[in-house]
């Protein structure tokens, strides 16, 4: 007989202290979890007291308990948003039935694909930003940067929760392969691109939690409609969450830019040789910074016209972003979209049958929605009087996914030669300079309140705390 109060160690809402199955995977996987994290995790923190929010339960009281406690002692929880009585299927060819509380045999290997790929971008995460805490700004973002990692780590935990529970042994397996795979490494890497690609940096850092948490975001809001119900809540769950990875990437660009802008007065200057020498981050090299992380992340949404997104849809596995609110039939049979083309050196438009260019329509409300904050950091520019404006690249621009990889395309969407963009990449995307400058302006600062440099402090700190709290006691 098992002695683990489960509820306590593990809070979750899936009644795991009655399923005894479900404990049995979850206890084999567990030790697995943690030896990843003790290896993969967070880099020589194991024994700080990190002022960190967990959920215990769904409910407005239960989902962000703030506390002090050591990363490895987390309690990494299972939620699913509650259940809605009677949900309907309210997309595809299944559209009208009612949503399936198991998972039919038929869109087995479909569903287990779609949250294993999923999946595997959670721990990604984490392992991409282990080494950043030795170099964190203030306490205030080592602290964000702690809670990001921590919750990356949960939605993992939900992920396999939905494996263990679902797909029986072939699940199990998936479990594992998700703790064993690693970014960047090149025998075992993870699954999507921009999950191996390295955060050296905390300017990196931020972009990423920006941009690409925010593709967490429209990923979740595409599977939180599917017909498949235990998915279509548990991802509703981590959505709570994901809203502060993307606070804290918002957030960071914008106090970066804030303190660069100081500077340009300060100094009456925006030649990035002196702002340089000043310690600060020169707007060029940020809008630089920007076109990297931008355009890596829209390749995450997959090829421009792809059978297998018709599938998913038609089938009823995932959804359009905001589904629900949509006003058309919700199968989108005989409809078009317009997708980007190169041919023959130019870009052109091509209508292609709707259900084929759904990764299209998602990469499309992914880019309408992340030029929304841009806007808000040129805000902080425009406050400083600086008559300078970033801006997010063309789609076309440095892409290495579908019809568009095959072009070279400036910033501003002209189609470039080799040659051309040989001689201009350095001022399109960030330079080895660039990457060697940012890294250089990276030292640990600890002291509570106190902050580097290149950066601004908050307008305020983390759960009505002051900026100057203790967020992090070091052991
Ligand atoms: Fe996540
Ligand atoms: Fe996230």
């Amino acid at each position: 007989m098992s002695t683990i109060n489960y509820s306590e160690k593990i809070p979750n809402n899936v009644n795991l202290s009655e399923d005894r199955t479900l404990q049995r995977a979850l206890e084999q996987w567990q030790p697995n979890y943690l030896s990843w994290w003790s290896d993969m995790g967070p880099d020589g923190s194991q024994n700080f007291d990190v002022y960190l929010r967990t959920a215990v339960s769904v409910d407005p009281q239960g989902w962000a308990q703030f506390g002090h406690v050591k990363m490895p002692d987390y309690r990494w929880g299972i939620f699913l948003n509650p259940a809605e009585q009677n949900r309907k299927i309210h997309f595809g060819d299944h559209k009208g039935e009612d949503a399936w509380q198991d998972v039919p045999g038929e869109h087995r290997a479909n569903l287990r694909r779609i949250i294993v790929t999923q999946g595997d971008t959670e721990p990604a995460s984490v392992e991409q930003q282990r080494h950043l805490g030795l170099t964190a700004p203030s306490q205030y973002d080592l602290r964000n940067l702690f809670q990001v990692n921590v919750e990356e780590g949960r939605h993992l935990w939900a992920m396999v929760y939905l494996l263990h529970k679902y797909f029986g042994r072939d699940g199990r397996e998936e479990g594992e392969a998700l703790l064993e795979r690693r970014s960047g490494q090149q025998d075992n890497p993870r699954i999507l691109e921009a999950f191996n690609e390295e955060t050296p940096d905390w300017l990196s850092f931020f972009m990423f939690t920006y941009f690409t948490d925010r593709d967490g975001k429209f990923q979740l809001c595409a599977l939180a409609e599917s017909s498949f119900d235990p998915l279509a809540r548990t991802t509703k769950f981590m959505l709570t969450e994901e809203a502060h990875h993307m606070f804290v990437g918002e957030s960071g660009v914008s106090r970066v830019i804030q303190r660069t802008c100081a500077a340009m007065n300060e100094l009456k200057t925006d030649d990035p040789a002196k702002l340089r020498a000043a310690g600060v981050i020169d707007l060029p090299t940020i809008q630089r910074y920007l076109n990297f992380h931008f355009s890596v992340t829209i390749d995450l949404f997959g090829a421009d016209e792809s059978s297998n997104a018709a599938t998913f849809y038609s089938t009823g596995l995932k959804g359009r972003y905001e589904e629900g609110k949509r006003v058309d039939d919700h199968i989108l049979k005989g409809q078009t979209y317009r997708v980007l083309n190169a041919v023959n050196g130019k870009l052109v438009e091509k209508e292609v049958p709707m259900l084929n260019a759904l990764n299209e329509v998602l990469r499309d409300d992914y880019i309408k929605d992340s030029i929304a904050g841009v806007e808000r950091w040129n805000k902080v520019i425009e406050k400083a009087g600086i008559p300078f404006r970033l801006k997010t690249p063309h789609k076309a621009f440095h892409r290495n996914i579908g019809a568009l990889s095959g072009v070279k395309v400036s910033p501003e969407g002209q189609v470039v030669s080799e040659a051309d963009w040989a001689r201009s990449v350095d001022q399109w995307l960030p330079s080895a300079t660039d990457r060697a400058f940012v890294a250089s302006l990276m030292g640990r600062v600890v002291e509570p309140g106190k902050f580097a440099n290149w950066i601004a402090p908050p307008a305020m700190g983390i759960n009505r705390q002051p900026v100057d709290f203790e967020y992090v006691r070091f052991a």
